[in-house]
């Protein structure tokens, strides 16, 4: 199943079935996005779990996503004049204006995306001098072991197509589109460092 279709397929149940990697990033971006953005481009908006607070720390805010059943999904949460919501496959085009935007925010999408470079290059040109890129994704070690984005159809596990993303990985197609890091974090389950980290989250800077 096309990674589109099966978001279509789990748009209804997403918010509501046991998800701790959804859950722990809900905490992970009130923690680390604290500041006033003015513009903001929300990356994989999904059932707009973030949209909603997002929509609180800026003037206006545009969510993609190529899953019109996760739009729909997090169209029914707003009535804000300030967001948009746009059907959009990121591996495309955006067709976003260059230096527009103040934030992008991108959680829990890049395991679904092969080419990193593409995507650091595509926000590159969007976001304006000075302007942030947060990620956070499943971290590479619950990856290596197996974890993937998966959901109950009802009738099976349906597992998702994913990628392995080293952090290294990150931060190289991070320096190579001209952003320096500020922030790497690695998040645990009950906060308990026995644990496997369960997500990292990164903020890089646009420096040009
Ligand atoms: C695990 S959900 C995360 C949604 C939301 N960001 C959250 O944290 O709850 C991943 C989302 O990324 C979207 N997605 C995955 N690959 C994509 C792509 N190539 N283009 C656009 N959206 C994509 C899916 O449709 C889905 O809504």
């Amino acid at each position: 199943m096309s990674i589109s279709k099966a978001y279509n397929s789990w748009a209804g149940s997403y918010d509501e079935m046991l998800n701790k990697t959804r859950d722990l990033e809900e905490k992970v971006a009130r923690q680390t996005l604290d500041g006033y953005y003015k513009t903001i481009v929300e990356l994989g908006c999904g059932t707009g779990k973030n949209t909603g607070w997002l929509l609180e720390k800026c003037d206006s805010l545009i969510a993609l996503d190529f899953s019109e059943e996760m739009l729909a999904k997090a169209g029914e949460k707003t009535n804000s004049s300030k967001v948009g919501f746009r059907q959009q496959d990121l591996t495309k085009d955006w067709g976003l204006p260059e230096v527009s935007t103040n934030l992008i925010s991108c959680s829990l999408v890049l395991e679904h995306i092969e080419d990193l470079d593409a995507i650091f290059a595509k926000s590159s040109k969007i976001l304006k001098k000075d302007g942030f890129f947060y990620i956070s994704e499943l971290h590479p070690f619950k990856q290596y072991s197996g974890s993937k984005a998966r959901f109950d159809t009802g009738k099976g596990i349906q597992e998702l197509e994913t990628y392995v993303h080293h952090i290294t990985d990150y931060t190289e197609a991070a320096f190579t589109n001209g952003f320096k890091l500020v922030q790497l974090n690695e998040w645990f389950d009950e906060d308990d460092k026995k644990n496997i980290p369960r997500l990292v989250s990164f903020v890089f800077k646009k420096t040009s």
